[in-house]
């Protein structure tokens, strides 16, 4: 398990996060018509970096993270810029009864490979989104465990064939991937790189 909350405050000092996020931001707003009647949820919003690229572009974005330290960096954020169509909540889905509000979008930026339950996940993403509405997630492909690091114990990335079985198991369709960043890292046997899908999927 990470300690998010002692990472929160030197987030947003990571220049890779933030070109990742717009990266994500840009291939969302390539894929997906959006327009400022849409409501959206962030999941795993972190500091709210993929959210902050997207703002102008939709009407609201509701920030979900169960990490209180990364919510209290993004609320400055919030507070800071005036931003009026952002909030902040505390929530973890794997563990609490579906919410009732829905949703016309979801977006979720690295934050599948932390949920034990992928299948469980794609469903109650589907269930709070609207008919019509479309889901966003980022992710690593399959990789070795170097990533983390063998002992966190978190999905080694995702082979993008088991993925769309899953989405449209959970009842999504018009599943696409593409590649949009690499994440390069030093290692001891050299230099490695990542590569970071997002998955556009949409229910019907
Ligand atoms: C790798 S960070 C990504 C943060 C942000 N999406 C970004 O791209 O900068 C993963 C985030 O997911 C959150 N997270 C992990 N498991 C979660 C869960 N079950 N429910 C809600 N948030 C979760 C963590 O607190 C953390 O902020």
């Amino acid at each position: 398990m990470i300690d998010f909350d002692s990472k929160a405050r030197l987030w947003d000092g990571n220049p890779v996060f933030q070109d990742r996020a717009d990266k994500i931001a840009a291939a969302i707003q390539a894929a997906i018509p959006l327009n400022t009647n849409m409501r959206a949820l962030d999941y795993g919003c972190g500091t709210g970096m993929l959210s902050f690229p997207l703002k102008d572009a939709l009407g609201h974005i509701t920030l979900k993270d169960s990490s209180a330290g990364m919510l209290e960096v993004l609320r400055e954020k919030i507070t800071a810029l005036g931003v009026s169509n952002m909030t902040a909540r505390q929530a973890d889905l794997t563990d609490a009864p579906l919410p009732e509000e829905r949703y016309d979008l979801i977006f979720s930026s690295m934050v599948l490979h932390h949920i034990p339950d992928t299948a469980d996940i794609l469903a109650t993403f589907h269930a709070l989104l609207n008919p019509g509405g479309w889901l966003c997630v980022a992710d690593l492909d399959q990789e070795d465990g170097s990533f983390h690091g063998i002992e966190v114990d978190v999905h080694h990335g995702f082979t993008r064939e088991t993925l769309r079985q899953q989405a449209e198991a959970a009842g999504y369709g018009d599943v696409r991937f593409d590649t949009v960043f690499e994440i390069v890292k030093e290692q001891e046997t050299g230099t490695r790189a990542y590569p970071v899908f997002l998955m556009v999927a949409r229910k019907h």
